[in-house]
């Protein structure tokens, strides 16, 4: 019976372990997870999604206050156009981030950023342009291009000396999409290093309608394999999405996916960057607790835990501190659906907003809690503790289980050590 580890994922002239960590904004791939993924041999993914406020916390920077500092907050307006990112800041930022991470890699893997275009931070071409260069710059290893069809961005780097050399790579959930992306590229004569296709039992965002059940990652692998095949196109092709096992991703080896990405397993590991309470929401969600929904102001749906503080909360907008959504005209379907309620309940303090989510500031402060639809069985990949609480995990430890494990089988951790207070009290003493 094959193991993932009988598998190796060509990327270039390296070969690698087929597991992907994949991104996961905002810093809940940190830094520590991705760097654990290229030490065993994958790769890892760090995320720029609000990059800003990622420095300001992990190496205290003052960017969000400076950006906040620059524009007054004009509540009844929609149109917030005037409120644009400085683009030396987000240079710096990112740099920073990516800089901090890459000098403390070690191990023969790779750490990528993802970069999703959905982020359209009310200049779209003009910021991507700019944290996809600065990526390059600080010597990110590769740039995975998420949340948006990306038809311009390549093109937005070619200029750039390590454009021919970096990784790039695109998430699609359908043959379309990459077919467009291929059409619209082709100019640059500059094939993607690899295709990640994420199928609808994906975290975050999904790049699927409502009806996102009726379809299935297996079917559109297949399908894309085959067309690469055809096509005599030589792009591997790494499967994501409800991957939950090291035998769920054998099967898509076998398939012919040069290897898999692999996500809500990493959220409840101690190197995500979750807080350790949510990590326990995780643990603890059944799967009538998750839904899909639509009130992430991109306009995708985007799969979360229903118990989700940020869900119907009114929060007012703080697009003069963030902004990340806004939109090419300073636009965003949160502002427009904060400043409806406000107006249909004049003099209320606290209004709820159902329709959207104010999706920057609640996920800032972990408020939204999105998750894969496999979420309800990280239970049985750990021990619960005598207060029923969830054991957290290490990253190595799940990398590990994937990378060697057959039949579906999950390995449990090792039994954490018990503090001496706590046997104390179990046995009715003090301690
Ligand atoms: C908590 C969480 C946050 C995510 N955030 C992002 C993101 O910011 N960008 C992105 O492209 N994908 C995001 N994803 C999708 C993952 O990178 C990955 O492709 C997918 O979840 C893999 O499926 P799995 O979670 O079932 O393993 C996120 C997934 C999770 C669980």
């Amino acid at each position: 019976m094959k193991r993932l580890d009988d598998f190796r994922m060509r990327m270039g002239n390296t070969n690698l372990v087929p597991i992907m960590i994949g991104g996961m904004g905002v810093d809940i791939s940190s830094a520590d997870l991705a760097l654990e993924a290229a030490r065993l041999g994958g790769v890892g993914h760090i995320s720029d999604a609000m990059i800003k406020t990622v420095t300001d916390r992990r190496y205290k920077t003052k960017f969000v206050k400076a950006k906040q500092a620059l524009y007054k907050y004009v509540p009844e307006t929609d149109d917030k156009s005037n409120v644009k990112f400085d683009l030396d800041h987000l240079a710096e930022a990112t740099r920073l981030h990516v800089e901090r991470t890459m000098s403390r890699k070690t191990g023969s893997g790779m750490v990528f950023i993802n970069c999703m275009e959905k982020l359209t931070m009310n200049a779209p071409k003009e910021t991507l342009k700019v944290r996809m260069a600065s990526a390059l710059d600080a010597g990110i290893d590769g740039i995975t291009l998420a949340a948006g069809l990306h038809l311009g961005s390549l093109a937005l780097i070619e200029d750039h000396p390590r454009f021919r050399d970096v990784k790039l790579g695109i998430i699609v959930s359908s043959l379309r999409a990459l077919q467009l992306f291929l059409k619209k590229n082709a100019r640059l004569n500059r094939l993607p290093d690899y295709v990640v296709v994420e199928g609808p039992l994906a975290g975050g965002h999904l790049g699927f309608g409502m009806d996102w059940a009726k379809y299935d990652l297996a079917t559109i692998v297949a399908e894309i394999i085959s067309y690469l095949a055809n096509e005599k196109l030589d792009i591997p092709v790494i499967a994501a999405g409800g991957i939950f096992t090291g035998s769920d991703a054998v099967r898509f080896m076998e398939m012919g996916a040069a290897g898999v990405q692999v996500a809500t397993r990493f959220t409840v590991t101690k190197e995500c960057g979750l807080p350790d309470d949510i990590k326990q929401e995780y643990f603890k969600a059944s799967e009538d607790d998750i839904e899909v929904n639509e009130i992430s102001p991109t306009g995708y749906p985007m799969r979360m835990i229903k118990s989700s503080p940020g869900i119907g909360d009114g929060i007012r907008p703080n697009c003069e501190a963030y902004g990340y959504l806004l939109d090419n005209n300073g636009r965003c379907a949160y502002v427009t659906a904060y400043n409806r309620e406000v107006a249909a309940h004049p003099g209320e303090k606290r209004i709820s907003v159902m329709d959207k989510t104010c999706l920057c500031t609640h996920m800032r402060n972990f408020e939204i809690w999105t998750c894969g639809h496999l979420t309800s069985r990280l239970k049985d990949t750990t021990l619960q503790r005598a207060d029923g609480s969830y054991q957290l995990l290490s990253a190595q430890h799940v990398f590990e289980d994937y990378q060697f494990s057959t039949n579906h089988q999950i390995r449990l951790p090792e039994p954490e050590p018990v503090a001496a207070s706590e046997v104390a009290e179990a046995a009715g003493t003090t301690a």
